[in-house]
C-alpha cells in the first residue's frame, strides 16, 4: 500500500508528466490568456471584469475560466485535473505557499523581465513580494491585499436590539442574545469548511493572540496545537454556533452577506471580499453597514493576498499576453478599479487612496501598523499560512469539530496535532 497522501501522490504524478515533457503544449490562439479564478459573486465578478476589459483594450483575448466556490477549493481541484491532462490555463489564481508547490513542479513561467522593467522589487512590500517568488524569481503577480479578520454589521438591527458593535468576544456573545430577542439572526454564516475555518482563525486570534496564532497556525508547533489555549479557543469557536441559524449548512458566503444586507442577520465574520457585496448593492459604509476588526483582534491583521500565477507556455503570443496581464495587474488603473470593487486594498502601497472608503483606509492603516509593530499574520483559512495538504487536514478537523456534537475540544486539539504531523 502506498504511504503517500493523495496530495503527495498528485504531486508525484504531475512531476512525472512534467518530466516526460507532456505539459506546456500551446493550446491557445494568438494573444489569448485563459485565466482560472473563483471570482463569481456579484462584487467579485465586477472586479474580475476590470482585468478582462483592460486586457481586451490592449488587443488580447481573455478566456474566462471561472470556477464557482468560495475559498477556491473547487477551482484548485479543477486546476489540478487540467494540469494533469497536460493542459493548464495560462494564468490561475494561486496563492501563498501553494505558489511554491506549483513552482517546485517546474510548471510556472518566470515574470522576472516584467518585474524588472516595472520595478516590482521597489514597489511591493517584502511580505507581498516574498510570496510571489519561487527560488528568487517572480512567478506570480499580486492583485490585492484582503484583510480576513473583519466583522460586518447591519446598524439598523444593532440599534433595534439596543447593542453596540462588539469589540470583544464576550460582547459579541452578549450582543447575540439581545439580537436574537429582537427577532434576528445574530451571525450570518455559511457552513462550508473554509468559512468555518475563517471564523475559527478570528476566534483563535482573539482568544490566544497573534504570537500564539503564529506558533499554532504557521509553525505548527505541537505544544501550541494541542495545548490549553487551543482547547479554550476551540470551545469558544464552537459557541459561535449559538449565534448562527439552522439553515447555514452549505450556504455560500455571499448569501450570508446578503442576509446582513437584507435585514435578516445582524453580523458576519468574513474577509473584506464581503465589502464587495455591500458595494455592489450600492451601500455606504458607516451609514448602511458597518465594518470593524473581528472582536478582540484590533491589533491583528490576517492577510490574504490574491495573486495570479502564470504557467509556462510555448506560444510566443500567449507569452506576450501573459506579460501584458502581469504588467496591467500592478498598474494604478487596475489596482484602483479592481480593489474598489473587490473590497480589498491595493497590493502596492504607493497609490492615491482618496477614492477608497473608510473600511479600506482603516485596512491600509492596520496593515502598515501591524507590519511595523507585529500582528501581521497570514491567514490559514485562505491558504497563506501552510501548504495545501496541511490546510486541508486542518479544515477537516475544524469542520468536523464544529459540526459534531460528540467531539470535544481536547480531541479536536489532538487531531490538529496529528493532522500537522501527518502532513509534515
Ligand atoms: C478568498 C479569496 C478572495 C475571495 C474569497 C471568497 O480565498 O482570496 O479573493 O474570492 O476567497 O471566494
Amino acid at each position: 500500500m502506498s504511504a503517500l497522501t493523495p496530495v503527495r501522490a498528485f504531486r508525484k504524478t504531475l512531476l512525472g508528466l512534467a518530466v516526460a515533457g507532456t505539459l506546456g503544449a500551446a493550446q491557445a490562439h494568438a494573444g489569448e490568456v485563459e485565466v482560472l479564478h473563483w471570482w463569481t459573486s456579484g462584487g467579485e465578478a465586477r472586479a474580475a471584469n476590470v482585468l478582462k476589459q483592460l486586457m481586451e483594450d490592449e488587443g488580447h483575448q481573455w478566456e474566462d475560466f471561472a470556477v464557482a466556490g468560495g475559498g477556491g477549493e473547487t477551482a484548485m481541484t479543477v486546476l489540478k485535473s487540467r494540469a494533469m491532462s497536460g493542459n493548464p490555463p495560462s494564468a490561475a489564481q494561486i496563492k501563498g505557499p501553494e505558489i511554491q508547490e506549483w513552482g517546485e513542479l517546474g510548471l510556472l513561467g518566470s515574470l522576472d523581465d516584467v518585474a524588472q522593467s516595472e520595478g516590482w522589487d521597489d514597489m511591493l512590500p517584502d511580505v507581498v513580494a516574498d510570496v510571489m517568488k519561487h527560488d528568487g524569481n517572480y512567478v506570480a503577480v499580486p492583485v490585492n491585499v484582503h484583510r480576513v479578520n473583519w466583522l460586518w454589521a447591519n446598524p439598523k438591527i444593532l440599534e433595534e436590539a439596543g447593542v453596540e458593535l462588539p469589540t470583544t468576544l464576550d460582547e459579541m456573545f452578549a450582543a447575540g442574545e439581545a439580537i436574537r430577542e429582537a427577532g434576528y439572526i445574530p451571525l450570518a454564516h455559511g457552513g462550508q469548511p473554509w468559512q468555518d475555518a475563517t471564523v475559527f482563525e478570528s476566534v483563535l486570534l482573539a482568544s490566544a493572540g497573534t504570537d500564539f496564532y503564529r506558533r499554532a497556525m504557521v509553525d505548527l508547533d505541537p505544544d501550541a496545537l494541542g495545548g490549553e489555549e487551543m482547547i479554550q479557543a476551540l470551545e469558544t469557536f464552537k459557541r459561535t454556533r449559538e449565534l448562527m441559524d439552522d439553515d447555514m449548512s452549505g450556504r455560500d458566503w455571499n448569501i450570508a452577506t446578503s442576509m446582513v444586507i437584507s435585514d435578516k442577520a445582524a453580523m458576519q465574520l468574513m474577509g473584506d471580499w464581503a465589502k464587495g457585496e455591500f458595494t455592489a448593492a450600492g451601500l455606504t459604509p458607516g451609514e448602511d453597514y458597518l465594518c470593524a476588526p473581528a472582536p478582540g483582534t484590533q491589533d491583528a491583521f490576517t492577510f490574504n493576498i490574491d495573486s495570479l500565477a502564470m504557467f509556462q507556455v510555448s506560444d510566443d503570443s500567449e507569452r506576450e499576453a501573459q506579460k501584458t496581464l502581469a504588467r496591467l495587474v500592478l498598474e494604478p488603473e487596475f489596482q484602483e478599479a479592481f480593489n474598489l470593487a473587490k473590497g480589498s486594498i491595493p497590493a502596492r502601497p504607493d497609490l492615491d487612496m482618496s477614492e477608497f472608503d473608510t473600511c479600506a483606509q482603516q485596512s491600509l492603516e492596520a496593515f502598515q501598523q501591524t507590519a511595523e509593530e507585529g500582528g501581521l499574520v497570514p491567514s490559514m483559512a485562505h491558504g497563506m499560512a501552510v501548504r495545501s495538504d496541511v490546510q486541508g487536514a486542518m479544515f477537516d478537523v475544524i469542520t468536523n469539530f464544529f459540526n459534531s456534537p460528540d467531539m470535544d475540544a481536547e480531541q479536536a486539539a489532538q487531531r490538529m496535532v496529528n493532522a500537522a504531523q501527518a502532513a509534515l
